[in-house]
């Protein structure tokens, strides 16, 4: 069983490898989202279908009455449009805004976040020092990277813990994540490495997946079929290879027969260098998302420094 307290056992996402989220009863206390958007959205109905907790112990802020009015109809959760109204309510809070809104968000909640309240972020690329910096002392913060498929309960999320947050904190952010998915737990430098490989990954194989059916096409299948076909083999490539947890070198192996096809192909994608694009593609995505974690880190230095105005001497 992977937990919180071991971070270099191997991730599952096998039900059966540990107590099912479901058999479990739902957490104690009120959690609450600010932002009701794309992430959020997933997160509830992971959250609700697991049953981690109650729509009635939930509430969401979103600046847009409309979208309030329609998370409230369709998950029966509280909403609000001011922050505060949740903050003041939460001892989970989840920050599920867009980056670029949240250092403005966490001033806004700072002074009126519960004392022992548990501060979840999801926002990508944004370091638990900036988060630290605009949160009250103290404040337990988790941060983590979600990615896109967590939209469809099929999400692979790192989670990192921040100065104050304790072991139950992250058997708590790994419960919710769960819900939507496979967790792993590491440490915050390794969340740049995370964001190259599994947080850009759906863009790569989405590029893959265009290409396999722009390849269908042009062999003379309709664009439908070889769509559906280019999809769906990734889809059942990757279950076969978690749920046998065989080596992905042996899987390759039982489809390639001597002299056949799939030799011919592999050839042609070893000739093409794509084991080294795909490495150099992680690599220059984990160096970019290392650059704008760095740059909102020297942001937040600036604007201490500008606060604790010039220096004498
Ligand atoms: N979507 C993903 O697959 C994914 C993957 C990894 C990480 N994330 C992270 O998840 C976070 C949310 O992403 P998302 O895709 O869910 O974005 P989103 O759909 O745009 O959701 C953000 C929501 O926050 C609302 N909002 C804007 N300003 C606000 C404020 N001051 N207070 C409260 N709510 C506010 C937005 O309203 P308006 O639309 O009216 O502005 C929107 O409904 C981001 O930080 C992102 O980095 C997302």
């Amino acid at each position: 069983m992977t937990t919180a307290h071991d971070k270099s056992a191997p991730a599952t996402d096998d039900p059966s490898a540990e107590a099912s989220p479901a058999a479990a009863a739902p957490l104690p206390g009120t959690l609450g989202f600010l932002g009701t958007g794309n992430m959020a959205e997933a997160l509830l109905k992971g959250i609700l279908r697991a049953g981690v907790f109650r729509a009635e112990s939930i509430w969401g802020s979103d600046p847009r009455r409309s979208r309030c009015d329609v998370m409230k109809e369709r998950y029966g959760i509280g909403v609000t449009t001011h922050n505060l109204d949740v903050v003041r309510k939460a001892n989970l809070v989840v920050l599920s805004v867009k980056p670029q809104v949240l250092v403005n968000v966490c001033g806004e909640i700072a002074a009126h976040l519960k004392p022992r309240a548990l501060v979840i972020s999801v926002a990508a690329g944004v370091p638990l020092a900036v988060l630290q910096a605009h949160l009250p002392k103290g404040t337990r913060i988790v941060r983590v990277m979600p990615n896109t498929p967590a939209l469809v309960g099929a999400g692979a999320t790192a989670i990192a813990a921040g100065a104050n947050a304790t072991p139950e904190d992250l058997v708590t952010t790994e419960r919710i994540f769960k819900s939507v998915g496979m967790t792993v737990v590491l440490e915050e430098e390794q969340l740049d490495a995370v964001t190259g490989l599994s947080g850009s990954g759906p863009a790569y194989l989405f590029l893959v997946i265009e290409a396999l059916s722009d390849a269908g096409v042009k062999m003379g299948l309709s664009r439908y079929n070889a769509l559906a076909l280019a999809a769906h083999t990734v889809l059942g490539s990757a279950k076969l290879l978690i749920e046998t947890g065989e080596h992905p070198g042996h899987l390759k192996d039982m489809v390639t027969s001597p002299g056949g096809t799939a030799i011919a192909g592999l050839h042609t994608l070893e000739a093409g260098g794509l084991r080294t694009t795909l490495m150099n593609a992680v690599e220059a995505a984990t160096k970019r998302s290392r650059e704008l974690g760095e740059q909102a880190l020297s942001n937040v230095r600036h604007r201490s420094a500008a606060k604790d105005g010039p220096s004498q001497g």
